[in-house]
């Protein structure tokens, strides 16, 4: 069982696609296996983008509407008491595989209060860790799409996780954020969570005609090489799948660029965790 954290508090730099399309690529390396458990994608992002894109994107008329749920995530969260089975529906992705990742039922307004409701309440980082507690282990990757920002919520994710993915937009400033967010969970392994890893840096929406972006992923590979996963190029086919509602694999053919980005991150991340 892991459970990784998707952060950076920089915005648009891959974090909701990537962890969509990694649900969906594990929910497929899954399927291969027989027997084995599901994959639940939590999104702790009052955006909503990785829930939108897992129900069927906002304007296709299959859009299953999970974000204006009564008994919903936010409220089960910011009450906290444990996950209940009713919380927990059938994404869409993968579009092409009949077992399903996972999601939990959301509500945008409540979404837009759980930082605030967090904070709250007493051991205000610990609440996911609490309410992910009961249910964790009947699932083999538990996968957490997180806001652009460095409070309560990634907080809560980087506590609760095993394994942090870091996307990364390589352009001029992004060494200086990830240093920042290099420290962020230094901070947390020493003070709460020791067993979180850094499973790796994903150099994210990378243009090779950028003489900029070039360079950066040199300086990266230099600094901190052992920590690069394969890199995923800006192409519009993942833009069209994800405002589409559907994964990358069930989108795009075999043997598109797209298709093979993310394969070849989600086989590095299976092989970083040891489970290729
Ligand atoms: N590899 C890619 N190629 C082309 N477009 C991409 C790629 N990755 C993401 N995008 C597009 O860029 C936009 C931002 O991506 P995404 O929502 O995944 O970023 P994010 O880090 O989750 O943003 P936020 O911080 O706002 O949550 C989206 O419109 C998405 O479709
Ligand atoms: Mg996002």
């Amino acid at each position: 069982m892991a459970i990784i954290s998707l952060i950076n508090r920089k915005g648009g730099v891959g974090k909701s696609t990537i962890s969509v399309n990694l649900a969906a690529g594990l929910a497929i390396h899954l399927s291969r296996k027989p027997g084995s458990k599901s994959v639940l994608l939590i999104d702790m992002d009052d955006q909503l983008s990785a829930t939108i894109t897992a129900m069927g994107g906002g304007f296709d008329d299959k859009f299953q509407p999970v974000i204006t749920a009564e008994k919903d995530y936010a409220s089960a969260l910011g009450q906290g008491y444990g996950a209940s089975d009713s919380l927990i529906v059938d994404s869409l992705i993968p579009r092409d595989r009949q077992e399903k990742v996972k999601l939990f039922r959301t509500n945008k307004a409540r979404m837009e209060a759980l930082e605030a409701t967090l904070k709250q309440r007493e051991d205000a980082p610990f609440q996911l860790t609490y309410f992910l507690e009961p249910i964790k282990h009947e699932y083999s990757y538990i996968i957490i799409d997180n806001p652009p920002s460095a409070g309560m919520l990634p907080m809560n994710s980087l506590v609760a996780s095993t394994h942090v993915l870091i996307p990364i937009e390589p352009d001029g400033l992004s060494l200086i954020g990830l240093a920042d967010i290099l420290r962020m969970i230094e901070n947390v392994k020493r003070t709460t969570n020791p067993d979180l890893n850094v499973l790796g840096i994903i150099p994210s929406r990378f243009r090779m005609m950028r003489r900029q972006a070039r360079d950066v992923i040199g300086d990266m590979e230099r600094m901190y090489g052992h920590l690069l996963l394969p890199y995923i190029k800006d192409l519009a086919e993942i833009s069209a799948a994800t405002t589409a509602g559907y994964d990358v694999f069930s989108y795009c053919s075999e043997k598109s660029q797209a298709y093979r980005c993310l394969s070849n991150l989600v086989d590095a991340v299976l092989g970083k965790l040891g489970q290729a």
